[in-house]
Parts: structure tokens; sequence; C-alpha cells
């Protein structure tokens, strides 16, 4: 049984935003106030963590980093430890984004550091896995996708974690897989996380918008979004957030 909340809905800014900007998203968004059941979280840049914890969290929206490193202190420069991010009233962090793997070069290895290093700080990770565009046509996404999963074997079952499901070909490009992919795809990410006990959710992302939301969130195993470009706009995310709250009463 999870002790998740029914759906979790992510907004990951990636390298956009600045304190003006934020500021004024929060106000917009404010405006139409979280849904029950429906949880919400906000992954800016590192410097808006500080400045944005109070404002979001009186209006019941969560915080997250889109990284961390995984030394609690020291000699590091220009490193962020899970520490620093529970001071700056972070929940969750993002770990794994294709854009960290393919840009960054991270791999399994750092990822598990990482991985243990949240779980250790009280952090919940969202795990972000999918396949490259070739994989998906050469029939290889479950085998890509077990790989990735790799990084949790042996870690401890009862740690929090969230799955984002973010195929890479359909990150900011507005092509999204078809909803036979999604659902195929989420109930194989759903078993092999039950096969080693985890409580868990898998959330959808790559091109979700106000437009494919509930279409997507609709679909057995989506148990929430992680959405990048929607996000930048508290109007947009606001749709997102309530196409959820219409998919979970259902
Ligand atoms: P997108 O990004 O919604 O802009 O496709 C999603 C993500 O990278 O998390």
């Amino acid at each position: 049984m999870s002790t998740h909340q029914r759906y979790l809905i992510a907004g990951n800014w990636k390298m956009n935003g600045v304190l003006s900007e934020a500021r004024e998203f929060i106000r917009a968004l404010a405006e139409n106030p979280a849904p029950e059941h429906v949880e919400v979280a906000l992954m800016p840049p590192f410097t808006l963590l500080h400045p944005l914890a109070d404002k979001l969290s009186t209006r019941g929206v969560r915080l997250g980093a889109q990284n961390v490193y995984y030394e609690p202190k020291g000699a590091f420069t220009g490193s962020i430890s899970p520490l620093m991010l529970r001071d700056a009233g972070c929940r969750y962090v993002i770990l794994g984004h294709s854009e960290r793997r393919d840009i960054m070069g991270e791999k399994n290895d750092t990822i598990r550091h990482k991985l243990d290093a949240a779980w250790n700080s009280g952090l919940e990770p969202i795990l972000c896995i999918g396949e490259h565009l070739d994989d998906r046509k050469s029939g290889n996404t479950n085998a890509v996708l077990t790989e990735q999963l790799s990084v949790l074997e042996g870690s401890d079952a009862e740690k929090m974690l969230t799955i984002a499901y973010e195929p890479v070909w359909a990150i900011g490009t507005g092509v999204t897989p078809t909803t036979d992919e999604v659902r195929d795809t989420h109930t194989f990410i759903h078993q092999k996380l039950t096969d080693i006990g985890k409580d868990h959710r898998v959330l959808y992302g790559g091109s979700v918008n106000a437009a494919n939301a509930a279409e997507l969130l609709g679909l057995p195993g989506v148990d929430g979004a992680l959405v990048g470009g929607a996000s930048l706009q508290a109007e947009s995310f606001s749709q997102i957030i309530q196409a959820a709250a219409s998919c979970a009463n259902n």
C-alpha cells in the first residue's frame, strides 16, 4: 500500500527563472489553490530555493531541487549537498535526469551515491529513467529501463521513491508516446519496483501540457507528471494541476 498521495504534479524549471519571475509565478499560481488529492511541487534552480521556500509552503506547494552532490560538505567547489537542500526547505530532489546523463555524463554509480545521500538526509528522490528514440524503435525500451533501475539494487526497500518515466525523445519536443506505450511502460516499471518491494509511484514526463495532461494522467499506472516547459507559466501549470484533480475525482 503506497503512502503517497494519488497524484504528484512536479514542475522542473531546469535552468530557467530569476527571483522577479518566480514571485510573479507564485502570485499567479495562488489564484488557483492546489486541490485536495493532488500534491504539487516545484523544482526551481538552486538560487531560488531559499527565497521561495516559505512562499511555497504557505500555499501548500512542496519544494524540490534538480540535482545534488553526494558528500555532506567539504572541498567540492560548485556543489550543493543534501543537507543544504534540507536546510533550504526541500522535500524532493530530481536525480538521473536525461539532461544530466547525456550532457553532464552522469552514470549509474554516481546516481546511486546521490540516491543514498538523498535518502540519508531525508530527501525523497525523483529518479528519472527513459529511453532514447533509437532504443524505442529497436524494441530495447524495457532493457534500457531495467539497466537504469539497476541503481536500486540492494537499496533499502522502505525508503520513499518516485520514478519519473521520461522518454528522452519526448522531452521538450512536443511529441508524446501513444497511450498504449505509456500504459505498457508504466506497468513494466511498477512491476519491477513491486518485485523489489519498494513503496513507489511513477510519474510520466516529456511534453506534458495543458492539452494532453488529462489523457496522460488518466492512464492506469500514471501517478503524476514531471513537467518541464509547461511548468514555467502559472496558467499552464495550474491547468495541469486541475487535470490531475479531475482524474483523481473519477
Ligand atoms: P518537458 O520536460 O515537459 O519540457 O518536455 C520534462 C522534463 O525534462 O522533465
